[in-house]
């Protein structure tokens, strides 16, 4: 499917070089703001979309962590008219990746400690902060004169920007496409009827748009019915969403837009994430020699405190302690690993509390073969990724999963459930001469086990097939390069059909 796609991106037609305009609008972007893997996502897709000569741009929030030096304020400050009156907003520029970044500031919304919620929970007015975004994108563009082809919503975040778009509140975006992208369909924006005014949907645009799940309006439905054109982070992702098992209520509109749904597999950002050139490693490696693999194989048994064996299989988990991840899997089939003998496992993550709970309790009482770090941290997850056989993601369900992906450039053979973008990017060894993972299919800890334990038996008896399928795994192309003509190809398409519906 690239192959066709990515021809028709780069037009054969050489006149037809107009730079397409897009502006992204995110919640998250590294280094400013990440809770995961979105973050990462967006900063790695603005700068490849901008080294292909896409005139990309990205909208933030100012968040109050962000550091306000390095970048420029616009002169005027900005308006947004929002339906419970006009909220003024600063407006920051800088860069990210090469291309413009703008960092949205309105301290009442913005200006606080985390993303999305305090200890006391979800801050109450996310949807609220959210849409001014989405509103305050179309104001940027006024003052930017910068008029974009397609604008790019990631998450529920981004999702109200397609139902702006078609509800007309700006006439001067009457022909702007909007491209929306999910990363996670567990997360949707809800709100109350009596929101609807202050978010610019009052009146008789609710019923309309038909944005109501079980009677309760929702931002992403709203997005999801609205955008010209429906992405998700894979192609096995694209279709399980549209299956009532991982829906989350919204299978049967997704199934009615299953004709502008597509999967474009995530890419990871190759030059941090370069096992040979990594600056968190004690020591580098490659495919061509492994002996610095080993080395720091070693070094992470010892900041685990397991013991320094070279021959136990060592099983890296890098994860949010969520329901999602399913670590109640992992948490089943513990002792049983531990029990085979020749498995260590270390653990790297925060999160539900049980989870933290359990797992710190299950180091306390296996230390010599699990260790658990219940934190964020930035170097240690490179260096297990690095320093692991094998790396753990038994996953309910994984829209795409990077730490898979970056685990297989670091010769470090995933064992994952066979979902989403887990199954897109990881064959399993039982096909010897293309195996680049493990995989297994039942989300219970019985399935977990057993793949894990053939794995064991491969890595202790058959060294030469398991060292085969980390030279192969390494061997992928991950980078960005075929997303980013992916993406431009879709960003083309949506603007087409949108002028064309307009000019019906
Ligand atoms: C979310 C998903 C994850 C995906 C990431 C980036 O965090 O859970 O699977 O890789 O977004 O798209």
């Amino acid at each position: 499917m690239y192959a066709s796609l990515d021809t028709h991106a780069r037009s054969p037609n050489p006149q037809r070089v107009d730079p397409l305009r897009v502006l992204l609008v995110s919640s998250e972007a590294v280094p400013l703001a990440k809770s995961g893997g979105l973050g990462d996502v967006v900063s790695a897709l603005l700068s490849s979309l901008h080294a292909r000569g896409v005139d990309a741009r990205l909208l933030l929030p100012r968040y109050g962590w962000i550091d306000p030096s390095g970048y420029q304020r616009l002169t005027d400050p900005l308006g947004v008219p929002m339906g419970d009156g006009e909220r003024w907003c600063g407006v920051l520029r800088g860069e990210l990746g090469g291309a413009p970044i703008y960092l949205l500031e309105h301290d009442v919304y913005f200006d606080r400690s985390a993303l999305y919620h305090d200890e006391h929970g979800a801050y109450g007015d996310n949807v609220r902060r959210y849409a001014l975004l989405c509103r305050a994108a179309m104001q940027l563009c006024h003052a930017l004169d910068f008029w974009p082809d397609v604008f790019h919503g990631h998450d529920w975040q981004g999702a109200m920007l397609p139902l702006y778009l078609d509800i007309g509140l700006d006439p001067r975006f009457r022909r702007t496409a909007s491209v929306l992208t999910i990363h996670n369909l567990a997360h949707q924006g809800w709100f109350g009827h009596g929101d609807a005014e202050a978010l610019c949907l009052g009146g008789r645009h609710l019923g309309r748009l038909g944005v109501e799940v079980r009677g309760t309006p929702n931002v992403l439905c709203g997005g999801l019915l609205h955008a010209t054109q429906i992405t998700t982070v894979s192609p096995t992702y694209a279709l399980e969403i549209q299956t009532p098992i991982y829906g989350e209520g919204l299978d049967g509109v997704l199934r009615a837009r299953a004709a502008d749904l597509s999967g474009v597999l995530n890419g990871i950002d190759t030059d941090v994430w370069n096992p040979r050139d990594d600056p968190h490693l004690p020591v580098g490696f490659d495919a061509a020699d492994m002996s610095g693999k080993a080395r720091c194989k070693a070094a992470l048994q010892r900041e685990a405190g397991l013991r320094e064996d070279p021959d136990a299989m060592l099983c890296g988990v890098v994860t949010r302690l969520a329901h999602q991840k399913g670590l109640d899997l992992l948490a089943g089939a513990l002792d049983r690993i531990l029990d085979l003998g020749d498995v260590q496992i270390v653990l790297l993550g925060t999160g539900e509390p049980w989870a933290e709970g359990f797992f710190r309790a299950a180091a306390a009482r296996r230390p010599d073969r699990f260790a658990a770090f219940i934190t964020f941290d930035e170097r240690l997850a490179h260096l297990i990724e690095a320093g692991s056989d094998a790396f753990l993601m038994p996953s309910r369900f994984e829209p795409c999963g990077l730490n898979q992906l970056y685990s297989q450039r670091y010769g470090t053979l995933p064992v994952v459930r066979a979902t989403g973008g887990l199954r897109d990017t990881v064959t399993n060894l039982d096909d010897r001469e293309a195996g680049t993972g493990f995989v297994f299919h039942d989300a219970t800890a019985d399935a977990l086990y057993g793949t894990l334990a053939w794995a064991a038996s491969i890595y202790r008896d058959e060294r030469p097939v398991f060292e085969a399928a980390q030279r192969r795994a390494m061997a992928l192309d991950r980078s960005w390069a075929q997303p980013a003509a992916h993406y431009e190809y879709l960003y083309r398409l949506a603007a087409a059909r949108r002028r064309e519906e307009r000019a019906a």
